[in-house]
């Protein structure tokens, strides 16, 4: 539907999308008038609230006097009046815990330094009521285009948070107050507020407080994750139809996206379907192959929930239902690698030994295959990494709002950080033999494959969140013939 298809609503500007022209006055306040009062009373504060007050607490005492500014930022444009769906910065999802379809464009935390800390206020574009005109008039936020919003008090109530109407904040940000914020959130805040020096420190701080998930964050991954489960079913079911169907991609594609729709927000990432050789594109999102018969596909997929957690989760699956020898034995090389990557993950240990430790069992195989020139051991020299030709990337992210979470934190504190407890990670190693590498037999070339599940560290190693998704290939052949029948 366009906003500007009739006559009366010609001129609507592209940056509000306001209609320039009622019929009359007269129609104006007819609009106005007649209609039930709907106000939501004592509305139940989420889950949330108790875990976002103390992230609050954390950050406010990190940045005791200066004002901090966390915009949840404006709508994305897909091409002219039309946006992608919205979906909030993370840093204001982690510290607001607004979520789900109650996520508006535009909103900011504004935490204000007080004696003994900082007082917080959630500014937002609240309902547009029937008293005004916007409601009908305004196709960015107006109710009839776009449905309800809540009022100031209504989202009060649901985040425990102090609400103010976002038409005050121009005023708020620009009383010369010392304030920090997170760069490139939201262009129309970042042109109000004088850039400081201790901007990209606040950034980085928000991405590391992020690193250890508490235990609501913990238990929405897992959701995440069970979603994701759920969607990696719905693939297989219609593995079939994929064979059938040119462009067989994206019918595998489609059916994950449903699954994240339904169960869940969105996806946290573009899926990934590589089919045949297609696996050994490791960022393959084109997904217009055909399915065949005999192939293997990749599928590296992940629901986030309303929450905007996301899991990441990568299996390789055989087309048929039945791995070939050949698959298999490639299979089971990442399998083991990745097996040595979950030993790896515990407290303590530095983030790349889980790197370090599935490319170790990789480098071996491959060596002991004939296809690598040199030792395992001298592949393994990190000057050296001639196995990396067939590897390509690092095993394991953070995970969390973020699909690859934490993605401003310091190298020191990150890849050569340690583990601790509540860290949730990806462990996903893979091997991808090009359709062209003559280094391999023909009956290996153009083989892709990756392992992904997503852990959290515990007090004495981790546990796996996607233990039950199956892994092992006869666990999957097993998985595959009682979905496919
Ligand atoms: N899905 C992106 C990744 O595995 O890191
Ligand atoms: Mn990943
Ligand atoms: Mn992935």
């Amino acid at each position: 539907m366009s906003s500007n298809s009739d006559k009366d609503t010609v001129g609507v500007k592209a940056e509000k999308r306001i209609h320039d022209q009622v019929p009359s006055e007269q129609y104006a306040a007819f609009m106005r008038t007649g209609w039930t009062p709907s106000d939501l009373e004592g509305l139940e504060p989420l889950e949330v609230v108790t875990y976002a007050f103390a992230r609050r607490q954390v950050l406010s005492a990190a940045f005791p006097g200066v004002r901090l500014v966390l915009p949840s930022g404006p709508f994305k444009v897909r091409s002219h009046d039309t946006d992608y769906q919205y979906r909030p910065h993370s840093a204001f999802a982690y510290y607001s815990g607004v979520q789900g379809s109650d996520a508006t464009a535009d909103a900011v935390l504004v935490m204000e330094p007080t004696e003994g800390g900082h007082l917080t206020y959630l500014y937002i574009h609240p309902r547009s009521t029937r008293d005004t005109d916007s409601f009908y008039r305004d196709a960015k936020y107006g109710e009839l285009w776009v449905g309800r919003r809540y009022t100031l008090s209504e989202a009060k109530d649901r985040y425990q948070i102090d609400t103010r109407h976002l038409d005050e904040i121009q005023t708020l940000l620009k009383d010369g107050r010392e304030t920090l914020t997170i760069r490139g959130a939201d262009h129309s805040i970042d042109s109000i507020i004088p850039s400081n020096k201790g901007d990209i420190d606040f950034n980085t701080f928000t991405s590391q407080q992020r690193f250890v998930k508490d235990e609501y964050e913990i238990s929405e991954l897992q959701k995440a994750v069970d979603a994701t489960a759920a969607g990696f079913n719905d693939v297989i079911s219609v593995i079939p139809a994929a064979v059938a169907t040119p462009r067989g991609e994206r019918v595998l594609e489609a059916a994950f996206y449903g699954r994240a729709r339904v169960a869940g927000n969105d996806l946290g990432y573009t899926t990934i379907i590589g089919a045949g050789s297609h696996a050994c594109v490791l960022h393959w999102i084109r997904n217009d192959g055909d399915v065949r018969m005999g192939d293997l596909v990749l599928v590296d997929a992940g629901v986030e929930v309303d929450s905007f957690y996301t899991a990441d989760i990568t299996r390789t699956l055989p087309v048929s239902g039945k791995f070939s020898p050949a698959q298999r034995s490639l299979y089971m090389l990442v399998y083991e690698a990745q097996l040595a990557g979950f030993a790896a993950a515990k407290p303590g240990v530095k983030f790349s030994e889980i790197n370090k430790a599935c490319q170790a069992v990789l480098a071996k195989g491959l060596a002991d295959m004939g296809v690598l020139p040199i030792s395992a051991e001298e592949s393994m020299q990190p000057e050296v990494g001639l196995h990396r030709r067939w590897t390509l990337h690092g095993v394991s992210h953070h995970l969390g709002l973020d699909v690859h979470d934490c993605g401003h934190a310091r190298r020191e504190d990150y890849l050569d950080g340690e583990l601790r407890e509540g860290m949730v990670l990806t462990v996903e190693p893979g091997l991808y033999i090009q359709p062209d590498d003559e280094l391999f037999a023909p009956e290996y070339r153009g083989i892709g494959i990756r392992i992904e599940d997503d852990v959290v560290v515990t007090a004495d190693g981790c546990r796996n969140l996607s233990e039950d998704i199956p892994r092992h290939p006869d666990a999957i052949e097993k998985w595959m013939k009682s979905l496919l029948r």
